[in-house]
């Protein structure tokens, strides 16, 4: 069943950020001492979310494309869309990841204007890491998040090389090991 887009709506702004990850992927559950000011940004028109449906299924996953898929600390100078993807805990697990991220970068791909793609990924979630990989995704960053110091990378995807068509596993010549960068104290 293809997937579908549509502009977040303030329910399923609630719905989601009330979604619960076991461990250890509780690092993405949302405070509820902080939701009525998460649930405010996730309705800001530029920072696009949306929520993705299969069928009658109205709310399986939701994504965003800009600055609030990024992570502070992280060093974010190359023009590029930031994506962020998050499945629905009871859908996470079931081989079905590549299909959900394929689909977000190819909706970002017709929907703006960019030629460069990235995702920003605790670098203990090799399963979050696996997914962006098998789509060409190639890590060129590791930094200390600002607060808590939790490693993260941050993951390219060039023009020249859309994994959305065919999940190559091509490496991109010149990138070498990922440069490795401690907190900047970005906002
Ligand atoms: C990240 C996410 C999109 C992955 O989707 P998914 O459907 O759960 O992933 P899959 O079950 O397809 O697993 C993806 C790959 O990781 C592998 N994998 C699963 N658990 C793993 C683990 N603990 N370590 C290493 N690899 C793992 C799977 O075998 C699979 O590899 P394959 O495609 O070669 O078979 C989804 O889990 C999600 O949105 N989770 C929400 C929390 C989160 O992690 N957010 C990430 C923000 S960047």
């Amino acid at each position: 069943m293809p997937f579908t887009f549509h502009p977040i709506d303030e329910s399923s702004a609630r719905a989601v950020l009330a979604w619960r990850y076991p461990p250890p992927y509780e690092v993405y559950n949302e405070d509820p001492a902080h939701s009525e000011q998460v649930v405010q940004e996730v309705l800001r028109p530029d920072y696009h979310y949306y929520r993705m449906a299969e069928g009658d299924d109205p709310l399986i996953a939701y994504c965003c494309f800009g600055p609030d898929a990024r992570v502070t600390g992280g060093d974010y100078a190359l023009e590029a869309l930031d994506l962020g993807l998050m499945v629905r805990p009871d859908l996470n697990g079931r081989g079905r990841g590549h299909k959900f991220a394929a689909a977000v970068l190819e909706f970002a791909q017709r929907s703006f204007p960019h030629k460069v793609w990235r995702v920003t990924i605790a670098e203990f979630n090799q399963r979050a890491q696996r997914v962006w990989q098998k789509l060409g995704f190639r890590r060129v960053q590791v930094f200390a998040r600002c607060g808590d110091g939790l490693p993260f990378g941050i993951w390219i995807l060039n023009g020249k090389h859309r994994g959305a068509a065919g999940g190559s596993q091509r490496t991109w010549k010149g990138w070498g090991a990922p440069r490795v960068t401690g907190p900047t104290n970005r906002i």
